[in-house]
């Protein structure tokens, strides 16, 4: 995710702005940037890579100044290059801008710009051009005047931090849906994307609120709405150490993330529908960079789906949605076997490759395999410009942001929520599904973070059963359908983080073999949401109740009084917007118990033994 650090009022801002970022750098980045501000000239540094290439090319340029901003950029549009980095300006060097979030109107915003050069392919850089010419418009320039008319037209998530020639002591920020701090303190102004960069320099911040702006100098911070009237920030003392700052409060990493999910949902699904121009009565589903022609995938005949971990139970999704509604048949495949066996592949193929990191080896060696043999393929990551993403004819971005615990959870949901969003585009390009009936259920889809968020309520009493069963030395998982493949990544998130043994059956396959475990004293957690297979579920877990085992029930809203008879404890999901949506929910209290546990038995949950984030060997 972005980060922001903007000084003003100290000689060696610079030093401050770089120390900033290296504060920063906990959310994950793939360029480095700054400028530093001066009545003159707004003098600009910016380095694709690590900070070090930053601090590389800063070193013996002399750069000083007593105000300037800074960025660490996650890429969203446009690859992690130099010329994409922050900070941007316009053509003229007026105005500098750096920018976490998505602009989500900047095609139209750069068309009322038609003459002008843009240097990025950024959604950012238009930003700094209509400033410079509402600046330019005025007979008195005045920085907060021009951001605030540019803000009123903006659409999307933004926190912005602006600077200009005209009053180089200012930086004026807006906020809207991505964070933004500000604070004042010794004569000098701070804005930072978290407290984590401004924790050295003073503990007494101001969160801005959406729709706020903040004008920022060294005599202190004024916040006004986006009339310009003036509005109070959300101001608090920070009780944090630089550590517990950058999990903002909380414990571990993979838990800010699992409570980061409603959020990295509702990112994957913004943006989604395009104007057909009235030609079938409404709005297309388009997906990010899908650069494979409509006609080619309405001649698939069938899909590979290829994955490691993780991201593998995702697909397993995707198989279901997939078949359910674009009724193409599919094959879910561990990446490192495909690659080694004669799978039967041809240009009528499509191979979805799914990774977050975009690096995992097996799985770009898989996808080039296929490749070699003109399949099309489709990179479903969150990493923008990795591996994957380059090599890959299309690719679908997650929009969950960095993952920093080692254990997958935002990236999981929202490769899920990608692999629904192929589903239903394929089922679009062939003709399956009207546009109308897509919108639908994407329209249905966008109830997902909120149901999230009820889930996450419950975590107290998730809690209170890791601490009954964190000394199980064995845990089955059963599913079926749209339940299994959370069976598997329940099962895996158990396993990866408290090294308990973990295993998960389709719950069918119980009467041909896993029965014959179950003893007294057993622990089984059983996937029993709503659906079309809720029954068989109840039947199997009748089946491993009257041989001993102790069942935790995972059910939804309409079967908890069901299966209350049945399982010794249930845990309620919120009612689902689709069947094939409830694995998004369902995944949630799996996460938060294996999170429990691992902690109650004191494990390393961020950095697993054993275990890498990103496995880029063999
Ligand atoms: C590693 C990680 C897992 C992840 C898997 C695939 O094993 O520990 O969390 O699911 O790699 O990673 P990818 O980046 O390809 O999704």
């Amino acid at each position: 995710m972005c980060g922001i650090i903007g000084i003003t009022g100290r000689d060696d801002a610079v030093d401050g702005i770089v120390a900033g970022l290296q504060r920063l750098e906990y959310r994950g980045y793939d360029s480095a940037g700054l400028v530093a501000a001066g009545a003159n000239q707004l003098r600009v540094v910016k380095r694709a890579g690590k900070l070090d290439n930053l601090i590389g090319a800063l070193k013996g340029s002399g750069l000083s100044a007593r105000a300037g901003i800074g960025h660490t950029r996650w890429a969203t549009h446009g690859e992690p290059n130099d010329r994409n980095s922050h900070p941007h300006t316009d053509p003229t060097g007026r105005v500098a801008v750096v920018h976490n979030g998505i602009l989500e109107n900047y095609q139209q915003l750069r068309r009322q710009l038609p003459d002008q050069r843009f240097a990025s392919d950024t959604d950012t850089e238009v930003a700094a051009h209509l400033v410079a010419r509402e600046l330019d418009r005025m007979d008195d320039p005045d920085l907060f005047e021009a951001v605030r008319r540019v803000v009123a037209g903006l659409e999307g998530a933004y926190s912005l931090c602006f600077t200009a020639t005209d009053e180089p002591d200012t930086i004026v920020v807006a906020k809207n849906e991505a964070p933004l701090i500000v604070a004042h303190a010794d004569g000098v102004g701070y804005c930072a994307s978290d407290v984590a960069a401004l924790i050295a320099h003073t503990r007494d911040v101001a969160a801005l609120i959406d729709g706020q702006l903040a004008k920022i100098t060294p005599e202190g911070v004024e916040v006004t709405d986006v009339d310009g009237n003036a509005s109070e920030p959300h101001a608090y003392t920070v009780q944090w150490d630089v550590e517990a700052a950058e999990k903002q409060g909380y414990e571990h990493f993979m838990l800010k993330e699992i409570h980061e999910q409603p959020t990295a949902v509702r990112e994957t699904l913004r943006d989604r529908i395009t104007d057909d121009g009235g030609q079938q009565g409404g709005g297309r589903l388009h997906l990010d960079e899908l650069a494979i022609d409509e006609r080619d995938l309405a001649r698939i005949d069938k899909v590979f789906i290829l994955a490691c971990g993780t991201s593998l139970h995702a697909g397993m999704v995707g198989k279901l949605a997939i078949e359910h509604w674009a009724g193409i048949p599919v094959d879910v495949e561990v990446a490192s076997e495909f690659r080694y066996r004669d799978p039967i592949v041809d240009a009528h193929t499509l191979v979805i490759a799914i990774s977050q990191s975009g690096e995992t080896s097996d799985t770009i060696a898989a996808a080039s395999h296929a490749r070699d043999q003109r399949a099309p393929v489709i990179g479903l990551c969150n990493v923008v410009g990795s591996t994957l993403a380059r090599e890959a004819d299309g690719v679908l971005y997650t929009h969950a942001g960095p993952e920093v615990g080692v254990a997958a959870t935002k990236t999981f949901v929202t490769q899920i929520i990608g692999c629904l969003l192929l589903g239903l585009y394929l089922a679009q390009v062939r003709g399956r599904l009207y546009p109308s009936e897509c919108q639908d259920i994407l329209e249905r889809l966008q109830q997902i973070p909120g149901a999230i968020d009820e889930i996450l309520a419950q975590d107290g009493d998730i809690a209170e059963l890791a601490k009954r069963y964190a000394e199980t030395d064995y845990t089955m998982f059963i599913g079926r359908h749209a339940g299994l493949p959370i069976a598997y990544e329940g099962a895996l998130k158990l396993k990866e983080i408290s090294y308990l043994h973990a295993e998960a059956f389709p719950a069918g396959e119980m009467k041909h073999g896993p029965i014959a475990l179950i003893e007294e004293g057993s622990l089984v957690v059983a996937l029993a949401p709503e659906g079309h297979v809720f029954s068989k579920m109840v039947s199997n877990i009748q089946e491993v109740r009257a041989r001993g085992a102790d069942v935790i029930a995972i059910g939804s809203a309409g079967t908890t009084s069901d299966l209350k008879d049945h399982a010794d404890h249930v845990l309620t999901l919120p009612e689902a917007p689709h069947e094939l949506a409830t694995p998004v929910l369902a995944t949630i209290p799996l996460q938060l118990f294996a999170y429990h546990v691992a902690t109650i038995r004191g494990e390393d949950v961020d950095k697993p033994r054993n275990l890498a984030k990103t496995v880029t060997v063999e």
